[in-house]
């Protein structure tokens, strides 16, 4: 009988019930609701007009040890993927949902706030007190501006930005919800750099983690205002679990973080089930990177898994997706001087090259 009430009981839906916990104790960002108002708005003007859309995120989320938060876990990405993605995006005619890392690279922008040590560097004075573009960058940044101009004069373009994980877990679960209706006709790409570890809110420190114990003594409500000196401490306050350096664990930062839960199932079979679905599998190990980009597509059965490694990711990536051989897509590097700028062509602008055709050496 036991038996019979246990086959007849569904299972529990875990990756559900990872996401109304995870959800529930990790609050929004305060501009979620004001974020959603215009991804609405911004899908349903691109809806109504039959156009394709794309929800791009990009650059990494931060960790953060605090609440009020001072310090926080980083990552390297600068947005340089999402961005020139988001450029590509906009010429093949997608709208575009930009969700970037707040002060990571922009579509257009991203040609000049990065380039050199400051972006006045690319401007210089011109006639009767007027600022103009150095005569060397004019034709590029007058042909970026136009683009741009284009972009934001056509509302095709949409900047949704982002700190934290937590802040991009609710802003992403929020937009691939609205583009539920778009069907096939949305696209999600997910080249946002992700944390894998976090800090659960019920154990992080609501203020500044103190590294003295100095505030100890106003906490108490001592009455003297001035810190005492540390106690002396003994062998058995050194509760390492190596012995060096040798300092008292209480004096050190050990910093204890619980996984992120993956929702890349979420995504793919709540939040936008009909919806095409890109990620991006990132890697140092070169031999590992194709085994890992497939069983995530085996865990999560999506469109297509984007590899690529850390070391080579601006010239080169693999496109695995079921049932097609792996296709790499290498770009070559012009050469400096007479035949080029000295940089790859980017790999984000798909045009497949025939890796024989290459040329010697790699890129920067
Ligand atoms: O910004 P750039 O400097 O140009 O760098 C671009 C890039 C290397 C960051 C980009 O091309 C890239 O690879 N982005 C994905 C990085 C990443 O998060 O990789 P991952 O192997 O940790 O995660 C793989 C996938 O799982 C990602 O699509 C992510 O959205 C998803 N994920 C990750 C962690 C997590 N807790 N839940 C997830 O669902």
């Amino acid at each position: 009988m036991l038996s019979q009430i246990e086959s007849e009981t569904p299972p529990p839906n875990l990756a559900a019930l990872a996401e109304d916990h995870y959800f529930s104790a990790n609050p929004p960002p305060k501009d979620l609701e004001k974020h959603t108002a215009l991804a609405r708005e911004f899908i349903n003007y691109h809806s109504a007009a039959g156009r394709r859309l794309v929800l791009v995120t990009s650059g990494g989320t931060t960790v953060p040890l605090e609440k009020n938060t001072v310090r926080f876990i980083d990552n390297f990405s600068a947005g340089t993927r999402g961005a020139t993605s988001a450029e590509y995006f906009l010429e093949a005619g997608y709208a575009v949902l930009f969700l970037h890392r707040q002060f990571s690279l922009l579509p257009f922008s991203r040609h000049y706030s990065h380039a050199t040590d400051c972006f006045l560097d690319f401007l210089r004075e011109g006639p009767n007190g007027s600022v103009v573009a150095r005569d060397e960058d004019a034709a590029k940044m007058l042909h970026v501006l136009r683009k741009y101009r284009d972009a934001r004069d056509r509302n095709m373009l949409l900047l949704l930005p982002f700190v934290n994980i937590s802040d991009y877990l609710h802003e992403l679960r929020s937009v691939a919800q609205l583009m539920q209706p778009l069907g096939p006709r949305g696209l999600l790409y997910l080249a946002a750099a992700v944390s894998d570890f976090f800090v659960p809110p019920d154990r992080m420190s609501e203020h500044k983690i103190q590294s003295t114990d100095a505030a100890d003594a106003f906490k108490k409500g001592s009455s003297s205002a001035t810190p005492q000196p540390p106690a002396v401490e003994d062998e058995e306050t050194f509760d390492n679990f190596d012995s060096s350096p040798k300092v008292p664990r209480s004096k050190r930062l050990v910093i204890d973080l619980d996984p992120v839960p993956k929702f890349l199932k979420n995504l793919v079979e709540g939040w936008s089930p009909q919806g095409m679905i890109v990620s991006f599998k990132l890697e140092t190990d070169p031999a590992i990177l194709v085994h890992k980009a497939k069983y995530s597509l085996d865990r999560y059965q999506h469109h297509l898994v984007i590899g690529n490694l850390l070391a080579t990711r601006k010239w080169e990536v693999v496109f695995v997706s079921p049932g097609n051989p792996d296709r790499w897509i290498r770009v070559p590097f012009r050469k400096a001087g007479a035949e080029g700028d000295g940089k790859a062509v980017e790999v984000e602008k798909d045009e497949p090259l025939d890796p024989k055709s290459l040329p010697e050496g790699e890129p920067e």
